[in-house]
This record gives C-alpha cells, sequence and structure tokens, in this order.
C-alpha cells in the first residue's frame, strides 16, 4: 500500500571529542602496554591517519552528550523545536549505561519533553536500522518528526592489549532530523534492504559483561569484557555484503549506480570502500569517506558522513545519496534516499 506521507532528512548534524589521537600518539599507548604497532602498518591495512578518543573524566564527552551536541545541530538547522520530537531512536553498541538507555539520557540533555526514547543495538548499520524504523513510524502517521541518531564512545570497549582491533575505532555522534513530507517533496528517503544473520556472531562480538558470561577477576584480566574480533572474516564478509546490498538498492529502482550521486559506505576500512567501490564502478570522487580522519565510529560512521558532505556542499538538495552497511550482528543493508 503506497502511503500519501512520505518521510525525508530534514537536517543533519556531527560532533567528535576534542582530543586528537594520531597513529603515532597510538604507538606510543600502545608499546607502554608492550603492545607494538607502527603508523605504516596502520595508514597501509585500514587508511586510518587519527581518530578522536573521548576523554571520560568529562561527562561533556560521553556518549550522550557528544549525540546531544549532534542533535543540537541537526535540530538547529531543521528548525525543528526539541519539543516537537516524538521519538529518539539512538543506534548505539557503546551507551553511556546500559540502563537507562542511551535515548534517554540525550532526551533529557536536549529537552525532548514529549518525545519517547530508545536505543537500537544493530553495531555498525545501527544508523541504516534507526532510518528505517524512523521511516516506517512517519509513513504509518505515527510520528512527524523523529530524531536518529548514530553515536558511539567505543574507547572503553576496546582491547588495547590487541593491537589488531584497538587501532581501528574512534568516538564520535551523528544525528539527523528526519520528518514527514509530501510525496511531491523530491527529498525523501526512497527504500531500505536490510537483514541481519545471528549466525554470524562470532565474528565480531564481546564475550562478557552480559548474561553470556558474568564480569569476575579472572574474565577481566582476560579481557574477556572488551571487544573481539576475526578481521579478516569480517573483511571479507563486508565486501560481500555492501556490493550485494548497494545493488539490492539501485535494481529495486530500476536505477544503475552511476545514476547515484553519492556513495556512503560504512568507514571501517579505506581497503574495504576502495574494494566495494571498484566492484560497483563507483568512482572514489563521488564516495563519502571519513575513515581517514576519525576511525571505525561504528554507527557513527554514516551519519557523520553525511553531515560532512552536507555541510561542505558537497551533497545537495535533490541529490541521489546511496547508504550502505555492515556490522557486528550480523547486520548489513542500504537505505536510498533523495537528500
Ligand atoms: N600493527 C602491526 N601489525 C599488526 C597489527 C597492528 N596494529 N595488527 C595486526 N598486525 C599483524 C598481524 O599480527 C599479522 O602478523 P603476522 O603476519 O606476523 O601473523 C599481520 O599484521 C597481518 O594481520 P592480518 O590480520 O592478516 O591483517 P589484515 O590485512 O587482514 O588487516 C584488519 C587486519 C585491518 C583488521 C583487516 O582484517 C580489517 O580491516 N578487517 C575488517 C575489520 C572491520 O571492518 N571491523 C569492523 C567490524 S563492524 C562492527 O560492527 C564493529
Amino acid at each position: 500500500m503506497k502511503s500519501n506521507i512520505v518521510a525525508k532528512i530534514s537536517a543533519t548534524g556531527s560532533a567528535f571529542p576534542e582530543k586528537i589521537v594520531t597513529n603515532q600518539d597510538l604507538v606510543e599507548k600502545l608499546a607502554k602496554l608492550g603492545v607494538e604497532t607502527n603508523d605504516d602498518w596502520i595508514r597501509e591495512r585500514t587508511g586510518i591517519e587519527e581518530r578522536r578518543i573521548s576523554d571520560l573524566s568529562n561527562p561533556e564527552e560521553r556518549n550522550s552528550s557528544l549525540a546531544a551536541r549532534a542533535a543540537r545541530q541537526a535540530l538547529e538547522r531543521s528548525e525543528v523545536n526539541p519539543e516537537e520530537i516524538d521519538q529518539i531512536i539512538f543506534a548505539t553498541c557503546s551507551p553511556d549505561t546500559l540502563v537507562p538507555s542511551a535515548a534517554c539520557w540525550l532526551q533529557q540533555k536536549i529537552g525532548a519533553k514529549k518525545a519517547w526514547a530508545y536505543d537500537v543495538n544493530a553495531a555498525c548499520s545501527g544508523f541504516a536500522y534507526g532510518l528505517t524504523i524512523a521511516n516506517q513510524a512517519i509513513q504509518s502517521g505515527a510520528a512527524k518528526h523523529i530524531l536518529v541518531i548514530g553515536s558511539e564512545v567505543l574507547s572503553p570497549f576496546l582491547n588495547w592489549h590487541d593491537r589488531s582491533i584497538c587501532i581501528l575505532f574512534g568516538d564520535g555522534a551523528g544525528a539527523a532530523v528526519v520528518s514527514a513530507t509530501d510525496p511531491s517533496d523530491e527529498s525523501q528517503i526512497l527504500s531500505s534492504h536490510l537483514e541481519s544473520d545471528g549466525g554470524g556472531w562470532e565474528l565480531f562480538y564481546t564475550p562478557a559483561g552480559g548474561s553470556n558470561m558474568e564480569v569476575t577477576p579472572q574474565v577481566y584480566e582476560q579481557h574477556l569484557h572488551k571487544m573481539t574480533m576475526k578481521g579478516r572474516e569480517v573483511f571479507k564478509f563486508a565486501t560481500r555484503t555492501l556490493s550485494e546490498f548497494a545493488l539490492r538498492a539501485i535494481r529495486h529502482h530500476d536505477i544503475q549506480m552511476k545514476d547515484v550521486d553519492w556513495f556512503i559506505p560504512h568507514q571501517a576500512n579505506l581497503r574495504i570502500i576502495e574494494a566495494v567501490a571498484k566492484r560497483l564502478e563507483v568512482p572514489m570522487e563521488q564516495v563519502i569517506v571519513n575513515v581517514n580522519q576519525f576511525g571505525n565510529t561504528s554507527s557513527a560512521t554514516v551519519p557523520t558522513a553525511l553531515d560532512q558532505a552536507v555541510t561542505s556542499k558537497k551533497i545537495n538538495k535533490g541529490d541521489l545519496v546511496l547508504l550502505d552497511v555492515f556490522g557486528a550482528g550480523l547486520t548489513y543493508g542500504s537505505v536510498l534516499l533523495r537528500f
């Protein structure tokens, strides 16, 4: 059934912690733990040059605080009042606290008094999942304005003794105000294709800290409460699913990749992004990249890249934008929208 209400992204915002941590800074930090790495390896294997890391002693750099900064920007730019927000969908896998949700922490910070607020954990795919839920809620008539957040402070969840993982991630927040609009508006969320495969849990997971395994002193010593990853397998899965779900999106609309103005893949590794762009025959000039500057910020990569491309006037109203994601879960999919 076709709805006579559609949804669009009416504005975006982003925020990062102040502290820039270069690869060289990491080399020095890890050396103190007896862990060896180097700038050349990180650049060549990942394309990452630096990332931002939150100062956890500063309440302004907690997950919901970064998200609040990003949200305030998006609200101001969309000219939507916080009290007009019907829902807050906070995509994250690194909330301030397990309870209450990051969304509730955020709600009180921005004064979105009428919203009902909840978290969505789809790891790095979270923003695409959140955007899709918002689109469906708006099309159903249940909401007029929804704040969708992709925000992470992953640094406390990283095992700084595991060089294959801790060099990849950074902290940051992205926000989008998603609003109801008329089908004649050229700006619209056009379609989503999302999937999950719980069978792939072992590729990226945190063994302890939930009902799976309690954190005991022994578990703590073995860093089992920190994220663990099978890097090579994630790499293969990512290049396959990113390519497949980009094609699903364009085939659904009977268009071709050359009709897409901007491609925003999840920013996990520049090599993954380049391999997918090559497979899809998308020139790198049309691919939005920020992994070099911020590392992998999980659910925040896509909304921060989108916001940076909008504020730098790369992406303009009416442009066709393809968001393409993968993450732990496993979760994956794409969202096609006209900005
Ligand atoms: N510095 C120096 N050497 C290192 C480092 C490091 N930081 N990390 C690993 N190495 C070494 C390894 O020990 C290995 O040495 P060896 O050959 O002597 O055994 C060598 O480098 C090669 O290791 P690989 O793991 O094979 O390296 P690869 O080229 O696969 O790159 C990487 C590793 C960057 C992790 C890559 O596999 C990758 O990016 N995978 C995808 C990760 C990803 O996307 N994660 C996001 C998950 S999504 C989510 O939801 C959070």
